[in-house]
């Protein structure tokens, strides 16, 4: 477990991006100037069809500014802050990632939205909350980068009222070997990725009734076309997070989905409330 666990964390292993992005966001300000979800959306929305994504997952989930909310492998804030600024509701994020959580924080000071968004450094099977702590768990592509499903889908069930919901966003397999590196793993031994079907499986069996359930592919397709008719990204994007690679990366996401290797899914689970 340990060792899976350490896999990933080596694939989003980075040093001194706090400073890095101190450095590019001087680009778009002074220090003391507060920051928009918009701004940063080119390098703070870590998934696929970015800000868009999260602002129709968070519709498709009936967020509120009552709920507290959880976003299980958080990144660097991007969707936390969100929906936090949105919807005025408070979130916490979980990351496995240190320098990723710390970066998180420094946005959100930056963002003004301190007193409503936390983070903290922790594994997604283990989340350090207690049981039926949250309203709602958000999680954006990131089960690709895990092993072990039905111990992800019960925790994020045990932190969750019942009634609660879960919202998820996800890479899945189609058909064929994906290529790599891509953005979650550099090779094939930091990537778990499951079928949609299996997935829905996999969630349904940690007592989650589906209440939405969408094939996102084609959406995710259209833009990565536009992003390949567009030229260069605008700047500052995920480049600065991830490293120079990051347009490879990127550009195999897009192999991916247009030769059918990969799909995309959205989907709204309830917590049942028989299963607490
Ligand atoms: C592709 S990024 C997505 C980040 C964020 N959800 C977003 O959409 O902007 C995947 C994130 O999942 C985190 N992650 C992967 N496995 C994890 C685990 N077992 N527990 C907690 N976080 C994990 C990674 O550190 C990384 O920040």
């Amino acid at each position: 477990m340990t060792d899976v666990l350490d896999g990933v964390r080596d694939h989003y292993r980075t040093t001194g991006l706090t400073q890095r992005l101190k450095t590019a966001l001087a680009a778009l300000g002074p220090e003391d100037q507060r920051l928009t979800p918009q701004q940063l959306g080119a390098l703070d929305q870590f998934h696929t069809r970015g800000l868009a994504a999260t602002a129709e997952l968070a519709t498709l989930a009936g967020i509120t500014a009552e709920m507290s909310v959880l976003d299980v492998g958080a990144g660097i804030g991007g969707p936390a802050r969100f929906l936090a600024a949105t919807y005025g509701c408070r979130v916490v994020g979980v990351d496995l990632s240190e320098p990723f959580v710390e970066a998180a924080r420094y946005l959100t000071e930056r963002a003004g939205l301190g007193r409503q968004v936390t983070f903290e450094v922790a594994s997604a099977l283990e989340l350090p909350f207690g049981d039926r702590r949250f309203d709602l768990v958000l999680l954006q592509h990131v089960a690709m980068n895990i092993a072990d499903r039905a111990r992800l889908y019960r925790e994020i069930r045990r932190v969750l009222r019942p009634g609660g919901r879960f919202a998820t966003f996800d890479v899945v397999l189609n058909s064929g070997e994906p290529h790599y590196p891509a953005p979650w793993a550099r090779t094939p031994a930091a990537s778990f990725l499951l079928t949609a079907a299996a997935t829905r499986e996999a969630i349904e069996g940690a007592g989650f009734p589906a209440l939405a359930w969408q094939d996102d592919t084609e959406a995710a397709k259209a833009w990565i076309a536009q992003l390949r008719a567009s030229g260069p990204p605008p700047s500052p994007n995920l480049g600065v997070v991830m490293g120079p690679d990051f347009a490879q990366l990127a550009a195999n996401l897009g192999r991916n989905l247009m030769e059918g290797r990969l799909g995309i899914l959205t989907a709204v689970f309830e917590a049942a409330s028989t299963n607490s």
